[in-house]
C-alpha cells in the first residue's frame, strides 16, 4: 500500500483520523484529551468522549465516531497517542499502525489522516510524516501469496485497492514532507519484500529462488547482482558454504549485489547476510516442535537484500556491497557429519562439531569474501544463537563489535531507526574457547554459556583485523515481534534491522 500526501484542499475523506495526545492546549478540560488537527468541532466531540471516558487519547487507544459529520466528515477516528510530553517518532509510528488498522476493519472507501499544524516539542516535521509513513506502511504488510481463496480473497484484494490512505495538511503540501513520505514509501517497501522473502516457506524460497527475486528486486535499482552456482562456489574455494550444502538436494547460491551512489574513489559499506533457507539441523537433527520456523533462517540474508534495495532505489550517496551465502542445512546422505573438517575461503580449517551450528560456517565464507573487497567497515546480519533469544528476547537485537567508533554509528544509527539494539561483550576468551583440536577452528565451544559470544567470537577469524565489523545475532527479532510492536506483524517475519542498517550505511 503506497501512503500519500496532499492537501484537505484537494481531498476530503469519508473518515478522517486525528492524533490525540494527554495533557496540552486542553489540560484544564477533563482528562486532557487534546485532539492534535481538524476543525473546533472535532475538540469538541472529543472533550465529550473524554468526559465520558469512552476516549482518553491513551497510547494504543482508538475510537471511532461512525457517522459523526462533522465539518463534512462523515466518520472521525480519535488515535491516542498518550502523554504530550512523551511524544516520540515511535509513538508516532505506533499510532499510526492503530490508526491503519482500525480505519481497514471500518472499512472506509477513503481515509485521511490528518496532519498537525504543528508537531509536538522536539518533532520535525518530515521526521514525523516518515515515521507516520512506516507505521502505516508496515502495518498493511500481509501474506497472502500461498491462500488459494477464491472470491474471498478476490473481493478482499479489491476492497484493499480501493481504500486509499492519505496523510493530509492543512495548507498547501511542500516539497520536504512529499519527499519525506516518497522516501518512507520506499523503505516500508523494502522492508515489506524482505519480511515476504522470509515468510515463504522453504520449498517455495530455495536459494536459487532467493537468488533470482534478489535480481528480479534490483532491475532497475542500478544494483549490479551477480549470482555464484554450486560449481562457482567450490570454483571460488567456499569450502564451508559448499560443505554445508552437501546434506541437501537444492543448490547453494552466493549472491553478490553492489550499489554505487557515491564516488568510485570511496570504499563500500559491506553487509553480509545469512541466508540459510531451511535449517534442519543437519545431521545433528533440531528437535520437530517449532522446526517450521527455521525458514526464517534466511531472514539475515533478507535484511541485507532489503537494505541495499532502500538505500539505491532511495538515491543515498553511498556504496553498498550486499552479500548472501545461502544454502539449505539438511541431513542428506551427502551432508557432513559431526568431526568432518572444512576449509574456509580464507585457507583456514573448521571442524565441523555441530553440524547445526551452520550459519557461521557458510559465513566464514562470505565474511573472507567481503575482507577481500577491502570495505569501509563489514556488517553482518543472522539468525545465529538461540542463545541470543534466551539472552535478549524479542525486542532487542544483540550486536557484537570491538571497534569504539563503529559502536557509535550503530548506536547512533538504531536511536534515529527507532530500532532496539543492544551491545554484547566479545573478547579473547571466548575466541580461545573456539580453537581447534583436529583443525584451526571448533564450530563449536567445550564451555558452557556464551553461545552468541562463542559464534560471534568464530565469525571474527574470518574479518580481515584491520576492517571495522560488527555482528548482529537477529535469532531473537527476526520474526514474530507484533505482540509489542504494533507495525509488525503478529506472525511472520519482522523485517528487523533494515531501518538500522540504512541509517548505519548513510554514517559512511
Ligand atoms: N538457526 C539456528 C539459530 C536459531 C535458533 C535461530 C532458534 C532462531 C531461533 C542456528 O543455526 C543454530 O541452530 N544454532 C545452534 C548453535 C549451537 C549448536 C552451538 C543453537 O543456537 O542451538
Ligand atoms: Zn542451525
Ligand atoms: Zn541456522
Amino acid at each position: 500500500m503506497n501512503i500519500k500526501l496532499s492537501s484537505l484542499q484537494n481531498i476530503k475523506p469519508q473518515l478522517a483520523i486525528v492524533f490525540v495526545s494527554q495533557g496540552g492546549a486542553q489540560k484544564k478540560k477533563v482528562n486532557g484529551a487534546t485532539s492534535l488537527a481538524g476543525p473546533a468541532s472535532f475538540q469538541d466531540r472529543l472533550s465529550a468522549l473524554a468526559e465520558d471516558k469512552f476516549f482518553e487519547g491513551k497510547s494504543s487507544e482508538a475510537y471511532c465516531v461512525r457517522d459523526a459529520n462533522l465539518d463534512g466528515f462523515r466518520h472521525v477516528l480519535f488515535v491516542g497517542l498518550g502523554d504530550e510530553k512523551k511524544i516520540t517518532l515511535e509513538s508516532l509510528r505506533r499510532g499510526a499502525a492503530t490508526a491503519y488498522k482500525t480505519a481497514k476493519a471500518h472499512k472506509a472507501a477513503s481515509v485521511g489522516l490528518l496532519l498537525p499544524n504543528s508537531w509536538p516539542k522536539g518533532l520535525d516535521a518530515p521526521d514525523a510524516v516518515a515515521a507516520i509513513t512506516e507505521g502505516a506502511g508496515l502495518a498493511a504488510y500481509t501474506f497472502d501469496t500461498l491462500k488459494s481463496k477464491k472470491t474471498d480473497g478476490k473481493d478482499e484484494k479489491k476492497d484493499e485497492k480501493k481504500q486509499e490512505f492519505w496523510l493530509l495538511t492543512a495548507g498547501k503540501g511542500n516539497k520536504s514532507l512529499e519527499n519525506a513520505v516518497e522516501q518512507a514509501n520506499i523503505l516500508v517497501e523494502s522492508i515489506n519484500f524482505a519480511r515476504w522473502l522470509g515468510d515463504m516457506p522453504g520449498n517455495k524460497m530455495t536459494p536459487a529462488i532467493l537468488a533470482d527475486e534478489a535480481a528480479k528486486a534490483a532491475k532497475g535499482t542500478g544494483i549490479k547482482v551477480q549470482v555464484w552456482d554450486k560449481a562457482r562456489i567450490k570454483k571460488e574455494g567456499m569450502g564451508g558454504l559448499l560443505g554445508v550444502s552437501l546434506g541437501s538436494a537444492e543448490e547453494p547460491r552466493f549472491i553478490i549485489m553492489e550499489y554505487n551512489g557515491a564516488a568510485a574513489s570511496k570504499k563500500p559499506v559491506c553487509f553480509v547476510g545469512k541466508g540459510l533457507t531451511f535449517d534442519s539441523g543437519g545431521i545433528s537433527i533440531k528437535p520437530s516442535a517449532n522446526m517450521e520456523e527455521m525458514k526464517y533462517d534466511m531472514c539475515g540474508g533478507a535484511a541485507v537484500i532489503g537494505t541495499i534495495l532502500a538505500l539505491a532505489r532511495t538515491k543515498a550517496k553511498v556504496n553498498v556491497l550486499a552479500l548472501i551465502a545461502s544454502t539449505e542445512n539438511m541431513p542428506g546422505p551427502h551432508a557432513n557429519k559431526p568431526g568432518d573438517v572444512l576449509t574456509a575461503r580464507n585457507g583456514k580449517t573448521i571442524e565441523v562439531n555441530n553440524t547445526d551450528a551452520e550459519g557461521r560456517v557458510i559465513l566464514a565464507d562470505a565474511l573472507s569474501y567481503a575482507s577481500e573487497q577491502k570495505p569501509a567497515a563489514i556488517i553482518d546480519a543472522a539468525t545465529l544463537t538461540g542463545a541470543m533469544v534466551v539472552a535478549l528476547g524479542d525486542l532487542h537485537t544483540g550486536y557484537f563489535t570491538r571497534d569504539k567508533k563503529l559502536n557509535e554509528k550503530i548506536q547512533d544509527a538504531a536511536e534515529t531507526a527507532g530500532e532496539w539494539v543492544w551491545p554484547m561483550p566479545l573478547v579473547d576468551e571466548h575466541v580461545d574457547d573456539m580453537k581447534g583440536v583436529y583443525a584451526d577452528w571448533n564450530n563449536i565451544s567445550p564451555n558452557k554459556g556464551a553461545g552468541s559470544a562463542h559464534g560471534a567470537a568464530f565469525l571474527e577469524q574470518f574479518v580481515d583485523k584491520d576492517i571495522p565489523w560488527a555482528h548482529f545475532d537477529i535469532a531473537g527479532t527476526a520474526w514474530h515481534t507484533g505482540h509489542r510492536i504494533p507495525y509488525n506483524p503478529k506472525k511472520g517475519a519482522s523485517g528487523c534491522v533494515i531501518r538500522t542498517f540504512v541509517e548505519l550505511a548513510k554514517t559512511f
